[in-house]
């Protein structure tokens, strides 16, 4: 049917096998009165719940004067298992809705990052909003109509467009590849791994904050791949800055690709798997047993006008219980040696509370929070 249910405990677009298409977008906040914040979020709910039938926002058109409520442009195709998360920032909970004594302690800014080089545009936001499907002109659809309901209440500050996924989430997903022509996914959190998803990716009892039982906290990095320099780099050193072959995807210490990671495996005293290769420094092993959700996307955004090398990358998505303990130290860690810094930069950033799924009609995201 090719669709996945709006409503339920969780959000879907975390746990669901990821589609092949990203529009993602941040959102700044104008009204100044709450009840205008509740009234939209209650709206994009009312909408989403269309919008992942496959159906369009708002009632039947009837009148030829006045601009139709939805912008047309999905009518006719299929509801493509659209998703729609919806996240809370920090700045949401600011002194400007009197929110700031529910503001959970997981939800704090990401602090400066080794190598960050990050740009203020692509970063933040009060709320962010995930759509993801197997069409992209779906995914556009949702995010563009979102905003217009939006329209005197909030604003969209930034947004990026993903054009394939870059991580399984599902041992029913092949594992695709990112740019620089690696799989992706590998060792990723699975939906089937249910013990791992309550263990590391949805919030439990936990919390300081009960709302967000049920919920997961987003991050978002935009990392622009220096792809021409990667691209002259020699097999040998690629496999060597993630630890894996590029072909098969396994491990330098094993066959198959979801062979076991040996990072103790040793070759006449070296590690086989580098001591500053992604996989390892990434690894549960190297963090204190933990992980993350990786729900990622690559983009291209065409042409950087300054040195006309191309714009393109990974739009780094992962869900988890609790940023400070997981997004944080691993990032911390890859910042400061990982391989790979000598072709990528981080140029954006955010973090989120996704609250737990919408319930059913007339319930909306974080309804219990205000
Ligand atoms: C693993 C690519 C950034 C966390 C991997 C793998 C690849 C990869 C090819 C091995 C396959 C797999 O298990 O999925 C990349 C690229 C990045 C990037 C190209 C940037 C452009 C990050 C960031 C984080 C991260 C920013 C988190 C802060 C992980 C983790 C693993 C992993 C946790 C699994 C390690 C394991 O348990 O074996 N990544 N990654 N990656 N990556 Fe990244």
């Amino acid at each position: 049917t090719h669709r996945v249910p709006f409503y339920g405990r969780h959000q879907a677009g975390i746990a669901t096998p990821a589609q092949d298409r990203l529009a993602f977008a941040a959102f700044d906040i104008t009204a100044v009165d709450v009840q205008d914040v509740q009234v939209m979020l209650g709206t994009w709910a009312a909408a989403a719940s269309q919008l992942t039938k496959g159906l369009q926002v708002g009632a039947v058109e009837v009148s030829p004067d006045r601009p139709p409520i939805d912008t047309g442009e999905a009518l006719g195709l299929s509801p493509a298992n659209l998703t729609i998360t919806v996240g809370f920032g920090p700045s949401l909970f600011d002194d400007r809705f009197g929110l700031a004594a529910k503001r959970p302690a997981a939800l704090a800014p990401i602090p400066a990052l080794p190598g960050d080089t990050l740009d203020p545009q692509r970063s933040g936001g009060d709320l962010c909003v995930q759509a993801c499907a197997d069409d992209p002109q779906v995914a556009f659809h949702a995010i563009r109509n979102f905003a217009r309901l939006a329209r005197g209440t909030a604003v969209m500050r930034w947004s990026q467009l993903g054009f394939g996924r870059t991580s399984s989430t599902s041992r029913s997903q092949d594992t695709p590849r990112n740019l620089m022509g690696f799989k992706d996914g590998t060792n990723n959190i699975k939906d089937e791994d249910t013990d791992e998803l309550d263990r590391f990716v949805w919030v439990g009892r936990e919390t300081d904050q009960p709302w967000m039982r049920g919920g997961s906290y987003v991050v978002a990095r935009r990392i622009r791949m220096l792809i021409e320099s990667w691209d002259t780099d020699f097999l040998s050193d690629q496999e060597k800055v993630f630890g894996r072959y590029k072909d098969s995807g396994a491990p330098l210490t094993g066959k198959h690709e979801f062979d076991t990671v040996r990072l103790a495996a040793a070759r006449a005293g070296k590690p086989v798997i580098d001591a500053n290769a992604h996989i390892r420094l990434a690894a549960p092993e190297s963090n204190g047993g933990k992980k993350l959700l990786r729900r990622g996307y690559s983009y291209t955004d065409g042409i950087d006008p300054d040195t006309g090398l191309l714009d393109a990358g990974l739009f780094f998505i992962a869900f988890q219980q609790d940023p400070r303990t997981q997004f944080v130290p691993i990032q911390r860690r890859l910042g400061g040696s990982d391989l790979l810094n000598e072709y990528i930069r981080h140029t954006g950033s955010g973090v989120w509370a996704c609250p737990p799924g919408v319930s059913a009609a007339g319930d909306w995201w974080g309804k219990s929070l205000f």
